[in-house]
């Protein structure tokens, strides 16, 4: 599938077939193919939770307007957005740096600058630490939803929970913000999906200020 077909394919889908599993092997080829998302300086503040588990899966639906396709979708995953994926030490950090270093990107006198300038980026307020984290998740999360079309999967992002109750649930760390839920399997046999909605046009979507 080209980026065309898997784009106008890609729906917000309510009903999945709970009978219809979503192999470990896919759902791995499929965080893969998100994870190719671009970041800011490469650092992938990015996480997720599998939740397989029916009982599980009924906690979230509790805290998430009770929208059935959390429990009916095989895999529903709680994408975290880590809003210290900047930060000096941090594993991903330091992960990067190294490998900044071993691809020669960087040489051992350039981490100061690298650490002062991701800093002087994300640490100035905490909404700068929160957009940090939230637009990097966010390519990473639209990702998710295409690689599952481009793999034959279905998926449904969801804003509908309650967030510091699924944080208190699942004991997400502080440093996590949770832009999304995501159901990820089949449809229901013989789902019949509504026409696509409406979006706004490129003369909708340009502005000016002058
Ligand atoms: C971040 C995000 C949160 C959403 N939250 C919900 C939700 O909680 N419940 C729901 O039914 N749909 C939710 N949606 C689905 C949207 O309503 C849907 O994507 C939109 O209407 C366009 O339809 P389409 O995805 O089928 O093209 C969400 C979509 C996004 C991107």
């Amino acid at each position: 599938m080209n980026y065309k077909e898997i784009a106008e394919k890609r729906r917000a889908i309510n009903f999945f077939n709970p009978d219809r599993d979503v192999s470990e092997e896919l759902l791995t080829e499929m965080i893969e193919l998100a994870a190719k998302a671009p970041s800011s300086f490469n650092l992938q503040p990015w996480n997720l939770m599998v939740l397989r588990d029916t009982e599980t899966k009924e906690k979230l639906k509790a805290l998430a307007w009770d929208q059935p396709k959390v429990v009916e979708a095989p895999v529903t995953l709680i994408v975290l957005a880590d809003k210290d994926g900047w930060q000096e030490g941090h594993p991903t950090v330091e992960k990067n740096w190294k490998e900044m270093l071993d691809s020669g990107a960087m040489g051992p006198d350039q981490r100061d600058w690298f650490l002062d300038a991701a800093k002087s980026l994300y640490a100035w307020s905490p909404e700068a630490s929160l957009a940090y984290a939230v637009k990097n998740t966010g390519f990473f999360a639209m990702g998710l939803m295409y690689a599952a079309t481009s793999l034959g999967l279905e998926t449904h992002p969801m804003d509908g929970f309650d967030h510091e109750g699924v944080r208190a649930a699942f004991n997400i760390p502080d440093n996590y913000w949770i832009p999304l839920l995501l159901a990820v399997g089949y449809p229901t046999p013989d789902l019949e999906l509504l026409p696509s909605k409406w979006r706004k046009t490129k003369d909708e979507i340009i502005v000016s200020f002058d």
